[in-house]
């Protein structure tokens, strides 16, 4: 019986012989391929500039780096999320605040946002970034935190790990790629296995921002610049007839080797071909979840919001385990035996022992609610739709 992990990476042919060509060049790090990796991110997602970066977590970490963000400040995400979009504050010394989600897309709920925005500025500790998360492949409601921002005026960080190649239309009817719209400051995407392009570990961070890009594109690399232009030390930075010394480089702030390979970067650019057939694929999976399952007394889905085209990197389904009568670790060792993985995504990041003091400020009951629904249901584009129908026929008689 073959396993159907919840998720898993899809490598070609044209893959392989992609990391294959690095390997036979002259470079395996700091050669062409990753800037030829950024320029296709860059033109897919309609941003300004995209930064690689050896991993989702780093690309955040970065990101708040470039921000500002310093210890003592205060940081807002949403309470489902990997912890990383809370941890990429903590490396900064920030405080974290956690904000519920919105019931139907099960994003970030601008109004629960707005309450500790509004709070924390009564204190007189302005919250001084925001991130926001994507989750499952649904932007989040991007006009809404666009207001708010100009109201608090944070610097917006948009956690798009699930959603590359989705997309969301505004009030006036016009409609914007993930990365694309230019109200968040940066925009970050992962690329581990179960997302839906992949480069091993790895991840960017898009701006449409020159400054920003700059910051960290050196923060990336150890706080150091090559650029004639910046640097500072001039007695020891150029010759006599004013051009700069070959062997030059200075590090003008602590930064980090937060570098993709380029063996990395050539993957990615090959799976980034099949980034929108795989979302039409997923999409397919979702639809066939929810026209099996529709009318069953315990099985829902989160709901879409009008204009967006959700990239479901996850089929998270809601399923209320107390009026089946059967508990989620039961079902879940039901569909494990039957050879199905399926995982729950998230634990709320404030119920971490480590989080437990952020989350004294924060109020989750939606999140909290939703929690105790949560599975995540295999949702990958090499499933067959054979697979499919096992996976749902063993649900339905494991709820039964
Ligand atoms: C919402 C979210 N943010 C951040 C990350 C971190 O990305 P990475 O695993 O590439 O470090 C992930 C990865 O799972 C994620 O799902």
């Amino acid at each position: 019986m073959k396993f159907i992990p919840y998720g898993r990476q899809d490598i070609s042919r044209e893959d392989i012989e992609a990391v294959v060509a690095v390997l036979k060049s002259d470079y395996l790090t700091q050669g062409p391929a990753v800037e030829s990796f950024e320029k296709a991110v860059c033109l897919e997602a309609g941003a300004g500039h995209a930064i690689a970066c050896s991993n989702g977590t780093a690309a955040l970490h970065l990101a708040c780096m470039a921000a500002g963000l310093h210890a003592g400040e205060v940081a807002v995400t949403s309470a489902i999320t990997f912890v990383a979009s809370a941890n990429c504050a903590r490396y900064v010394g920030a405080d974290v605040r956690f904000a519920d989600i919105d019931p139907e897309t099960l994003t970030m709920s601008p109004l629960s946002c707005r309450r500790l925005l509004a709070k924390a500025q009564s204190e007189g500790r302005p919250v001084k970034v925001v991130v926001t998360v994507d989750f499952a492949g649904h932007p989040c409601d991007m006009q809404a935190f666009a207001r708010l921002k100009q109201e608090f005026g944070f610097i917006w960080i948009q956690d798009a790990c699930h959603s590359i190649g989705a997309t969301w239309e505004d009030s006036e009817g016009i409609r914007w790629k993930v990365g694309e719209w230019p109200a968040p400051d940066m925009t970050v995407f992962s690329f581990h296995p179960v997302k839906h392009i992949t480069t091993g570990e790895g991840g960017m961070i898009l701006t449409h921002d020159d400054e920003l890009a700059g910051r960290l594109r050196m923060l990336r690399t150890h706080g150091i610049t090559r650029e004639p232009a910046e640097f500072s030390n001039s007695a020891e930075a150029f010759a006599a007839d004013g051009t700069a010394n070959p062997w030059y480089y200075e590090m003008q702030q602590l930064g980090f080797n937060y570098r993709l390979t380029d063996l990395q970067a050539a993957l990615g650019e090959s799976q980034l071909h099949r980034l929108a057939a795989g979302i039409v694929r997923r999409r397919e999976i979702v639809a066939a979840y929810q026209a099996r399952f529709s009318g069953h007394p315990h099985i829902n889905f989160p709901g879409v919001a009008e204009g967006v085209w959700h990239a479901y990197h996850l089929a998270v389904a809601m399923i209320d385990f107390t009026a089946a009568g059967k508990s989620r670790a039961a079902v879940m060792k039901d569909l494990r035996q039957a050879g199905i993985g399926t995982q729950v995504h998230y634990i709320p990041v404030p119920l971490m022992p480590y989080y437990q003091a952020d989350a004294a400020c924060s109020e989750i009951p939606q999140a909290l609610a939703y929690y105790g629904k949560a599975l995540s249901l295999p949702c990958f584009p090499q499933l067959i739709d054979n697979d499919i129908e096992r996976i749902c026929s063993v649900l339905e008689v494991a709820l039964a």
